[in-house]
């Protein structure tokens, strides 16, 4: 089978299909068919060589997003032909995505929205996962203030839509206006493109997603929470009696049926930027790179 794997760090330039083994399927796992998987900044790091100590040994599959259909649901009762989606964990486990068949545990696996193409599915695990989870331990409720630093990227974005179908009020900060255009149109009430900006003491709750450390901006006994893990961890808040952590997305199979439903019932609209083959997995990553993107960058196999 093809899949697209590194035996040395570095630039886009090293990417290419490769012929690799049809995965084993161990007990408990589900055999999938890769049909879409998009690009995370994990990937670039991973490539890149700087994500350090925790790096799976080369040569390595990369990617964690998928979406595709069942070739053999082991015992997990899925039957052949189903359309799921996953999220694998490719840094802990080494499993990676970019690749023609993909085995995963069963509880990392989830039903694909109905709502839209695979193509679309595929951008959702990873940051819908990382989104939820996050939102999850923010825990707000409907009515508190949230804020939401780089609310237009593709975390932020599912944190915005996530947030407001839970009725929760949401400020943005992003990094220009034309992603100010953006978290208006999803729900957004107050939209800054300045830190400086923003209200002192303002929020129950901050969802950080690029190392923003707006700690000023969270009310005392509040929740602040980054998921920028190479920004560092967020600086104690104890004294104010706000509660901070670093977010790391786990493998979620019940989050990814929540976000399906979420999909399917209107409430969470996926961004495609642009759509690749797999053969032009270099140029896929340049676009990547360039920045400026409005959704993800889609690989299809
Ligand atoms: N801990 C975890 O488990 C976990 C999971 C997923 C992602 N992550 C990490 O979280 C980060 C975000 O991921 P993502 O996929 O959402 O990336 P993304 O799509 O690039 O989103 C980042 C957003 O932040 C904005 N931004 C960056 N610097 C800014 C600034 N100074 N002021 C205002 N906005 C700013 C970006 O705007 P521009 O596009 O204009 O730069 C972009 O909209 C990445 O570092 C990723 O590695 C961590």
């Amino acid at each position: 089978m093809r899949a697209i794997q590194i035996d040395r760090f570095g630039a886009p330039g090293i990417l290419g299909l490769t012929e690799a083994p049809r995965p084993k399927q161990g007990p408990g796992d589900i055999l999938i068919r890769t049909i879409a998987t998009s690009i995370n900044p994990v990937d670039d790091k991973t490539r890149e060589g700087s994500i350090g100590d925790g790096t799976p040994p080369l040569p390595m599959t990369l990617g964690w997003d998928l979406a595709g259909v069942v070739v053999d649901g082991g015992d997990s009762g899925l039957a052949a032909g189903e359309r799921v989606i996953a999220m694998s964990h490719q840094l802990g486990s080494g499993r990676g995505t970019w690749a023609d068949l993909v085995a995963l545990p069963a509880q990392a696996v989830g039903f694909a929205p109905h709502a839209v193409t695979l193509a679309e599915a595929a951008t959702l695990p990873l940051p819908g996962l990382t989104a939820l989870q996050t939102l999850d331990w923010l825990a707000v409720s409907p009515g508190e203030r949230l804020l939401i630093a780089g609310a237009a990227g593709a975390v932020g974005g599912l944190a915005l839509q996530i947030a407001r179908a839970r009725g929760v009020r949401v400020d943005a900060l992003v990094s220009r206006d034309a992603q100010a255009a953006f978290a208006r149109s999803h729900g957004a009430d107050r939209v800054v493109t300045d830190a400086a900006a923003l209200e002192d003491r303002a929020y129950d709750a901050v969802f950080d997603t690029f190392g923003a450390f707006a700690t000023e901006a969270v009310a005392d006994g509040g929740r602040y929470a980054s998921i920028a893990t190479q920004a560092g961890p967020v600086p104690d808040l104890s004294g104010r009696g706000v509660r901070t952590t670093v977010h790391q997305v786990r493998e979620d199979g019940a989050g990814l049926d929540e976000l399906t439903e979420l999909v399917d019932h209107g409430a969470l609209r996926l961004r495609v930027h642009a759509t690749f083959s797999v053969h032009d997995v270099q140029a896929a990553h340049e676009r990547f790179h360039e920045g400026g993107l409005t959704g993800k960058i889609v690989l299809t196999f």
